[in-house]
Formats: C-alpha cells, sequence, structure tokens
C-alpha cells in the first residue's frame, strides 16, 4: 500500500525538495503550507498541496482529518528570529516559540492517535546543529530548537510502545530561502548605535553567506528516505558540513574548549 506523508512549510527549501523526492520515489505526499499557491507549479500526482497552519490546533485537526491515513510525520516548518535578549520584544519571542516548538507539538498531538491506532508511524522532526550549539543574537531561535530535540528525545520513549519512531535531524548551514525569507529581525539590535553594533556587524553577515552558500536541500530529503527505510535508523542525523564540523567537536571536547574553538571559528 502507498505509504502517507504529512510534511509542514512544503512551499519552499527543504520542505519542497523533500515532499518532491518522496512523491518521485512512490509516497503519497500532503504537503502542507500556508501558501499552497506557491506549489501549483508542481504537477506530480502523488503531491497534494493542502492549507495548514500550524498556529491553529482547529486548522491542523481538519486537515489530518480529512487525510485519515498518515504514515509519516515531518515537522519541518521553521524560521529564526535574530534579536539579543535585551532588545526582546514579547511578540516576536511568542512568534519564535509558536513556530518552531508550539507547531510541532501541535502537529504531533493531531497525527498521533492516528499512529497510535495503526499501530505505526514515523515522526522526523526538522531541527538545527543549532540546537545544541548555543550562539549570540539566535538565543530565541537555538533554544527554540534545542526545545525540538528535547521534543524528539522524550517522545521516542512515550511513543515506543506504539510502534512509533522518532527522529531529529540536525542539518548545518543549507542554502534556502531561510536567509532570504526567514530571517527576522529585530530592529532594536540592528540599530547602527545598538551596544551591540560590533557582534551584529561580525556576526549576522557572515552567518547568512554561510548559509547562502550551504549544502543542498536534497540530501535532507533524502537522509529522511533513509530514516523511513531503516527501522534502525539513529534517532538523531546529522547533516551539512557545519554540523558535521560541530556537532562531533561539541561531544569531544571539554565545554571550555568548545566555546572557545566557536569564538575562534565566529570571531566572538
Ligand atoms: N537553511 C538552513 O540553513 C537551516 C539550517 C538548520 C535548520 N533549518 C531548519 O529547516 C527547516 C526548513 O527551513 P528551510 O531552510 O527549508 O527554509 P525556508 O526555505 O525558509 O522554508 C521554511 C518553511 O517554513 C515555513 N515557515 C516559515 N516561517 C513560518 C511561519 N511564521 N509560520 C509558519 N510556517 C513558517 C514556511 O512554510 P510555508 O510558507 O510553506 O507555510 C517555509 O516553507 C526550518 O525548520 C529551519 O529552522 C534550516
Amino acid at each position: 500500500m502507498q505509504r502517507v506523508v504529512l510534511i509542514t512549510g512544503a512551499s519552499q527549501g527543504m520542505g519542497r525538495a523533500t515532499a518532491l523526492y518522496l512523491a518521485k520515489n512512490n509516497f503519497l505526499v500532503y504537503a502542507g503550507t500556508r501558501t499552497p499557491h506557491k506549489l501549483s507549479d508542481i504537477k506530480h500526482p502523488n503531491i497534494k498541496p493542502i492549507k495548514l497552519d500550524i498556529t491553529n490546533s482547529e486548522n491542523i485537526k481538519q486537515v489530518t482529518n480529512s487525510i485519515k491515513k498518515i504514515d509519516i510525520l515531518i515537522n519541518n516548518a521553521g524560521y529564526g528570529l535574530v534579536s539579543t535578549v535585551e532588545n526582546m520584544d514579547e511578540k516576536q519571542m511568542y512568534d519564535q516559540f509558536n513556530i518552531n516548538v508550539f507547531g510541532v507539538l501541535r502537529v504531533c498531538k493531531a497525527v498521533i492517535p492516528m499512529m497510535r491506532k495503526q499501530q505505526s508511524g514515523i515522526i522526523i522532526n526538522i531541527s538545527s546543529f543549532l540546537g545544541k550549539i548555543g550562539l549570540p543574537l539566535l538565543t530565541f531561535y537555538n533554544s527554540s530548537k534545542y526545545a525540538v530535540e528535547g521534543i524528539t528525545d522524550s517522545l521516542r520513549y512515550e511513543l515506543r510502545d506504539f510502534n512509533i519512531r522518532v527522529h531529529s535531524i540536525l542539518p548545518g548551514f543549507f542554502d534556502t530561502n531561510f536567509a532570504r525569507d526567514n530571517l527576522v529581525t529585530n530592529p532594536k539590535t540592528f540599530d547602527k548605535n545598538s551596544p551591540y553594533s560590533s557582534i551584529v556587524s561580525n556576526l549576522a553577515p557572515t552567518i547568512i553567506k554561510q548559509i547562502n552558500h550551504g549544502n543542498d536541500a536534497i540530501e535532507v530529503a533524502k537522509i529522511i528516505e533513509q530514516i523511513i527505510e531503516n527501522q534502525n535508523f539513529p534517532s538523531h542525523a546529522t547533516i551539512g558540513d557545519k554540523a558535521r564540523k560541530f556537532i562531533p567537536m561539541k561531544k569531544e571536547l571539554s565545554d571550555e574548549d568548545f566555546e572557545r574553538r566557536v569564538r575562534e571559528y565566529y570571531n566572538l
């Protein structure tokens, strides 16, 4: 029987690449997005664009009820807030967690009962290598991705008896629209008179450049297929150059040595 995938944030980047790749590999893919028209150029019969707002539990329930059977859930939607903590704006802070963390939990809540009744399922959360590593100006984004790691690690125990596997993928920097469309900046942090202006002018262009020269989103799609096909795939997949550089380093070095290496690398 054809396996059914629901993916969030599917209109571009990793979500779109994964939806297309899995559709071509004979999965039926419900491509959840706020903007289904952005998928209108894709004519593949295995891709079903579906309007999905991961901030709205009612909308999520309608979507999952309409699909009926979901074998694989890919929580991909996410964006990055670039702000110092001192400049925190309540709404910006809440929105960051509302999408990157509560959005993941809301969609899981809707899909888990279906998978539990089927006694099978796979949940794949797109986290980040910044879900294991801190960086200045990215406190909100990074802590949201640390939370995604926590969700993955806890849910794995909770759902194991129901034959539901939970994984996370920790990408390094990938050349998607992330830096162009989905980095939200706090104007106070980016003010030229900000006391943080040297860290901003130093780090922000470097990160943006590294994202725009990052790995190809197809790598994410391919690792997702491997997770699906291999029952024994490890819980966390580290992909992309930056993740492969920093994640093993973090495991091997003391906290102090690791921090020193990050400071040297990013000139902090
Ligand atoms: N690119 C990187 O370097 C990188 C590195 C590590 C992790 N990641 C993570 O990978 C995932 C995919 O990102 P990407 O690189 O493919 O970026 P992208 O091209 O910007 O796509 C991000 C997707 O997330 C959804 N999204 C963004 N802001 C949203 C909001 N406010 N509300 C609801 N949905 C929103 C959008 O979905 P719709 O418009 O379709 O609804 C969009 O398609 C994200 O979770 C990101 O944090 C990216």
